[in-house]
């Protein structure tokens, strides 16, 4: 082979092997390779698109983020108008539509008419375009007839397949689905609202129209947004016959669907769709989704109830924009009336302050309410929220309480309106509001509300993951003025610990070994927990990505940094800012000092770096989590033995693999040798 199709090559099969890895992590929620190795395969691509620009393909995984952002978005007439369905609020309003299907189609009452049954997602709606399995526009519903053409932002989504997986892909599928937001990522992305001073979302609908609305496709790859397919539009060179063979096709090709199976098996991981063999097993279908639907990872505000058959969908058409053929039974919002006792004021970690009421416990869907944010000034003006008012709460989102109503007619008359104090409720300095920002801040940097709070951040979860530090040993280790820096937490020593109060032993030793363990941490979740103003962890992510190296970071200019996908002015500046500052980088320099290191990304020094593997046989661990640790030390997994193979690994019962290693003088190594070169 030439140089130049050795490259080509490569560069195929990388973006292969990404765009496999890409569905394992983001559509199956399995990433069957560390974060690290995938960063490596696609470091590699991007290194070799950059050697060979006439190589980059618009389908290139490298090319989710374009940098430009738009005036506009285009306008495209939908080839088949996308219709809506017909709304109702009770399970009986199935049966009334079961019967209005019966009487069109002149057929008797115990005629039965298999319907395929699924959520109704609480998203906005788009159609794909595949031309010749190329995705080549993403189109929102518009009007029904006329859309706008949001391709470069509907590009970033990672679970939208930039190119369908199928050697001879149809000439041209429409897929329709629905893009939302998970409601993780929406909290996540509401405290950043919140932070920066902007307005935070409603609800994760909003919040998803309105990241897809953006003219910057940056903004929109720096927030997660996901894809669920539903229907088709036109299709040509392919024909389906029922609703329910679209799934197994869009799976196929690598679009993400939410799966079908057994009512009786019905949960988010195993599928959420269901062919129902009678309109009494759609009813039963409601139910059942209405129970599990706060536990889903997204929103859903009812259920699409479609005749299966696609002949009998054609046969029933349409009516005044709505199908025949579909409807959709929508859940009943659960709401609740209570009290407002209080309005307090939280100061956050860049010292946001935000008004939060304290009410009355009440139930809402299953869940007890008694907290919920007032977001900022203009939103209390707007709702005109006063302490002592009766109002009607319910669940944004399914997951944060929201007052959606004060019940003026029950309004106290001395009840006098709320203003949110002009200091800093934790250390009296002012707190000012900047021109542009939804919230005041309070100015003072020293304030120790700020510091618990980004406290909390640095040893949370996703950031240093000190996992016996919670939020109350933060505040009790910063009452007793044991910590005032994030270095303070590798500072604090057994001794110090039994000598708070309530501290026994074991968790004074437990919260020692978390602290310890945090200091393996990685580069992008360090970042993450310094508390950068708009650092959020995607954007320490395509730090590390693009840096590989904390110093580099730190010593990056502005234009360095503009130079990072999905890296925008306002981040650079404030990354750039905060590295400038000599106690920021002292604090930095002593955390290092205390131990912290990231994992080694590079390939060098890895035990089976490209050492390639067939494994055969019963071993006695899983094969994945062998492949796992194979690939975690450079090494790969091949299917079937060749010349290529270094080793073939064998555990009992190996089949006819032992064959083709000893034609071949591939050698074979059991479990036993396997684990001496792990050991090397
Ligand atoms: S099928 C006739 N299936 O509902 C329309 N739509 O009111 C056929 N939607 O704009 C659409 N989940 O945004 C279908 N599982 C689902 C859906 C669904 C949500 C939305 C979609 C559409 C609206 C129609």
């Amino acid at each position: 082979m030439k140089r130049d199709e050795k490259v080509r090559y490569r560069i195929e099969e990388l973006r292969r092997v990404i765009q496999q890895h890409d569905y394992n992590y983001f559509v199956l929620d399995k990433p069957i390779i560390p974060d690290f190795e995938y960063d490596r395969l696609f470091s590699e691509l991007r290194g070799l698109e950059q050697k060979h620009p006439d190589l980059v393909t618009a389908t290139s995984p490298t090319q989710r983020v374009g940098s430009i952002a738009l005036n506009k978005f285009p306008k495209v007439k939908h080839r088949i108008p996308m219709l809506s369905l017909q709304n109702s609020y009770s399970p009986d309003e199935i049966v009334a539509f079961h019967e209005r299907v019966l009487k069109f189609l002149k057929k008797e009452d115990d005629f039965q008419i298999e319907y395929f049954c699924e959520p109704k997602f609480d998203g906005l709606a788009i159609e794909l375009i595949y031309e010749g399995g190329v995705l080549t526009h993403a189109v929102t519903r518009g009007d029904g007839t006329t859309g706008e053409d949001v391709f470069p932002n509907a590009k970033t989504i990672r679970t939208i397949p930039l190119r369908l997986y199928d050697e001879s892909p149809p000439p041209l599928i429409e897929i329709r689905g629905e893009i939302l937001m998970f409601k993780k990522d929406f909290l996540e992305l509401n405290t950043q609202q919140q932070e920066n001073g902007q307005e935070p979302f409603a609800n994760p609908r909003n919040a998803a129209a309105g990241t897809l609305r953006q003219l910057d496709p940056q903004v929109v790859a720096s927030r997660s947004l996901k894809f669920f397919a539903y229907a088709i539009g036109k299709a040509e060179g392919i024909t389906f016959f029922h609703q329910s063979d679209l799934a197994p096709h869009f799976r196929r090709w690598g679009i993400p669907v939410v799966g079908t199976t057994d009512l009786a098996l019905l949960s988010y991981k195993k599928g959420l769709s269901c062919v129902c063999k009678s309109v009494d097993e759609a009813v039963s279908f409601y139910k059942r989704i209405e129970e599990i639907r706060h536990e889903l990872p997204f929103e859903i505000d009812g259920i699409v109830t479609k005749v299966n058959s696609f002949e009998l969908q054609t046969a029933l058409d349409f009516i005044a924009r709505s199908p025949r053929w579909a409807t959709a039974a929508k859940f009943t919002p659960s709401r609740a009336e209570t009290k407002i006792l209080n309005i307090v004021v939280q100061v956050g970690r860049t010292g946001a302050l935000t008004p939060v009421a304290i009410m009355e416990p009440v139930v809402v869907g299953g869940v007890t309410i008694t907290h919920a944010t007032l977001h900022n000034q203009s939103e209390i003006d707007r709702k005109d929220v006063r302490i002592g008012d009766s109002v009607i709460v319910h669940r944004a989102g399914d997951v944060i309480p929201e007052i959606i109503e004060v019940l003026l007619d029950k309004r106290e008359k001395n009840a006098s309106p709320y203003k949110i104090p002009s200091k800093c409720p934790v250390c009296k300095s002012d707190a000012v509001k900047l021109t542009g920002e939804a919230v005041s801040r309070c100015v003072n940097p020293a304030c120790e509300a700020k510091l618990r709070e980004s406290l909390k951040h640095f040893a949370s979860k996703r950031a240093m993951n000190i996992e016996s530090l919670g939020d109350k040993m933060i505040d009790l280790l910063v009452d007793k003025k044991l910590i005032h820096t994030y270095s303070d937490i590798y500072r604090i020593t057994f001794d110090d610990l039994i000598a708070l109060d309530r501290q026994g032993n074991t968790s004074a030793q437990n919260l020692i070994n978390s602290i310890e363990k945090s200091k393996k941490s990685s580069l992008n979740n360090f970042i993450y927990a310094l508390g950068i103003r708009f650092v959020g962890e995607q954007t320490a992510k395509l730090l590390a990505d693009y840096f590989g190296d904390l110093d580099k970071i730190m010593v990056a200019t502005p234009e360095d940094l503009l130079r990072v996908d999905g890296i925008g002015e306002k981040m650079a500046f404030s990354i750039y800012e905060a590295f400038q500052q000599k106690s920021f980088r002292d604090e930095i320099k002593s955390l290092l000092k205390h131990g912290i290191e990231f994992e080694i990304r590079t390939k060098k020094g890895r035990r089976l770096s490209e050492v390639t593997f067939v494994i055969t046989g019963t071993l006695p661990k899983p094969r994945e989590e062998i492949k796992t640790q194979i690939e975690n030390e450079g090494g790969h997994v091949l299917a079937s033995v060749s010349k290529k193979t270094n080793y073939l690994l064998a555990g009992d019962e190996a089949g006819s693999k032992i064959e083709n290693a000893k034609k071949l003088g591939v050698p074979i190594i059991d479990w036993n040798k396997f684990q001496k070169m792990l050991e090397k």
